[in-house]
């Protein structure tokens, strides 16, 4: 079973890694897949990559990837044991902001790439990845630190690394929410249901990845090896 997903992934990663179907497409150096587990129960989803991931060819592995790095070690996770990708696969020139033509382009490689790993919980990190994942225009800030379900998944938004860059107090917030994930990771080990940990009904945020119905079922706060180089799978 993991070996298959494996060798989907890799055969997913051939197919589109030419992509031309947007202007990105002519001024990237590499197109940047995502890397990690293939087997992952978690998937973190950024925006896009920067210089950096452009150059290496994978995604966080500038300065937004060392915070990233840094939350994951204090739950104890690190990055063989999780995949990681973005919305976008390639470089918007001078990391300006995604087009909307550009992710309702690109938003089908990831949307196959989850169905392939078929994740328990998907962290999505910062706007685009969250407003694209529960089908929303709300923002981040209303938006971070909830839990959500999208087609039998868990979505938990959380602030995008980068946010944390210079200011500490944004660090503190994104900590405590990884606080929350590994919770929610752990309760699915001990066979507990996120249900159990949530504290109530938030809204419906109406959709989801393809035709599923995304719901928030927790607001509380204080709840708490590779072949192929580039495409880093463990
Ligand atoms: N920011 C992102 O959203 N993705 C990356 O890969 C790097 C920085």
């Amino acid at each position: 079973m993991g070996e298959d997903k494996r060798e989907k992934l890799k055969e997913f990663y051939f197919q589109i890694k030419e992509c031309m179907e947007c202007e990105l497409g002519k001024t990237r150096t590499n197109f940047v897949f995502g890397s990690g587990n293939y087997g992952a129960e978690i998937v973190f989803i950024g925006e896009a990559p920067g210089r950096n991931e452009d150059l290496q060819g994978k995604p966080f592995v500038g300065q937004a990837g060392k915070i990233l790095d840094e939350l994951l070690l204090s739950i104890g996770f690190n990055r063989s044991e999780i995949f990681i990708a973005n919305v976008l696969k390639c470089r918007p020139p001078e990391n300006r902001d995604p087009k909307i033509e550009e992710i309702n382009i690109c938003k089908k490689y990831l949307f196959k790439q989850i169905e392939i790993i078929d994740p328990k919980i998907i962290c999505t990190m910062g706007k685009y990845s969250t407003q694209l994942i529960l089908s929303t225009d709300t923002g981040i800030t209303k938006l971070r630190g909830k839990v959500f379900r999208v087609n039998k998944r868990t979505v938990l938004p959380i602030n995008h690394p980068a946010a944390a860059l210079y200011t500490p107090s944004r660090f503190e917030i994104l900590r405590e929410d990884f606080r929350r994930i590994k919770m929610i990771l752990d309760s699915y080990e001990n066979q507990e249901t996120v249900e159990d940990l949530s504290a109530g009904l938030l809204s419906d945020s109406d959709s989801g990845i393809k035709t599923g119905k995304g719901n928030a079922v927790s607001t509380e706060p204080d709840l708490q090896k590779s072949k192929n180089e580039q495409l880093g799978l463990f």
